[in-house]
C-alpha cells in the first residue's frame, strides 16, 4: 500500500457483489464449488484492507433469493461452505472488533446454520470498529416486501409511510446507505442487490473474478470512487459557485 497515491475521499459503506466464482473455477478446470471456496477465503483479506482504508461498513452479497434456482448440489455445497466460514471466521472477526449482521431471511435455512448466524450476531453486537453485513438468502425485492408486511402488521398508518419510515423496516435499519457498489466478474447489473439503499450509490464493475479480487483491485475501485462527483440530483459545486 506504501507506493499508492493517498486516498482523500473514502466511502463509509461499500457493497460488493462477489461474482465470478464459477468462471474462476472453470478457467482452472476445477468444479464450481472450488471457486466458491476460494471466494470465501478472499473475504477476510478484503475486509481487513477496507478497515485499513477507513471504510466503516462492508456489505457482501453471498447468496441471492434467485440463487435457489441453481442445481441442488451447488446450493447445498454453497451452504456447507458458508457454514464453514462462520465456524472459521467469527472468532477472528470478533477479536478485530467487527459487528456481524445478516441481511436477508433465515426462513428455509437449516436449523444448525440459523443458530450459528444468530450466535454470531449476538456475540458481536456491541463491536464498534467495523460492520460486516452478510447478505444471504437476500433479495432487494423480497426485502421491500418484508418491510411492507412488517409495517402493515405494526398498523403503521398510510400517512406515516415515508422514506425514513420505510428504511426503519429494511434489513439495514439504522445503517447508512452504501456509497460505492463494486461488482466483480464483469457484469453491469445489480441482480437484486440493495435496490432501495443503492439508489444514489456509485457503481464500479471489474472483469476480475471475485477470488482474484485483491487489495490492489480494492485500491483501484476506491481510486475510481474518489474521482466521481456525487450530486444527489443537485448541481455540482463548481456550477453553483459560478452562479
Ligand atoms: C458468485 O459466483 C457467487 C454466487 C452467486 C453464490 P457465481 O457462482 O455466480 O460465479 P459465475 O458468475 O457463475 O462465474
Ligand atoms: C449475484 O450473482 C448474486 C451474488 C453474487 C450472490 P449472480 O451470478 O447470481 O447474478 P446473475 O445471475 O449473473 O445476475
Ligand atoms: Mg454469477
Amino acid at each position: 500500500m506504501a507506493e499508492e497515491q493517498a486516498l482523500t475521499k473514502i466511502p463509509q459503506h461499500v457493497g460488493i457483489i462477489m461474482d465470478g466464482n464459477g468462471r474462476w473455477a472453470q478457467a482452472r478446470g476445477l468444479p464450481r464449488l472450488e471457486g466458491h471456496r476460494a471466494g470465501t477465503e478472499n473475504i477476510r483479506r478484503v475486509l481487513e484492507a477496507c478497515g485499513q482504508y477507513g471504510v466503516k461498513t462492508l456489505t457482501i452479497y453471498a447468496f441471492s433469493t434467485e440463487n435457489w434456482s441453481r442445481p441442488d448440489e451447488e446450493v447445498k455445497g454453497l451452504f456447507r461452505i458458508l457454514e464453514e466460514v462462520i465456524d472459521r471466521e467469527v472468532k477472528n472477526f470478533h477479536r478485530q472488533g467487527v459487528r456481524l449482521r445478516h441481511l436477508g431471511s433465515l426462513e428455509g435455512i437449516s436449523e444448525s446454520m440459523r443458530k450459528k448466524v444468530q450466535k454470531a450476531i449476538e456475540l458481536t453486537k456491541d463491536n464498534k470498529k467495523f460492520t460486516l453485513n452478510v447478505a444471504f438468502n437476500y433479495g432487494g425485492r423480497a426485502e421491500i416486501l418484508d418491510a411492507v408486511r412488517k409495517m402493515i402488521a405494526a398498523r403503521v398508518a398510510a400517512q406515516e409511510v415515508d422514506e425514513e419510515r420505510m428504511e426503519q423496516y429494511l434489513y439495514t435499519a439504522g445503517q447508512p446507505p452504501p456509497d460505492l457498489i463494486i461488482r466483480t466478474g464483469g457484469e453491469m447489473r445489480l441482480s437484486n442487490f440493495l435496490i432501495w439503499q443503492a439508489a444514489y450509490a456509485e457503481y464500479y464493475s471489474t472483469p476480475t473474478f471475485w477470488p482474484d479480487f485483491d487489495t490492489s483491485e480494492l485500491y483501484k475501485a476506491l481510486l475510481a470512487y474518489q474521482e466521481r462527483e456525487r450530486k444527489f440530483g443537485g448541481l455540482p459545486e463548481k456550477v453553483l459557485a459560478r452562479g
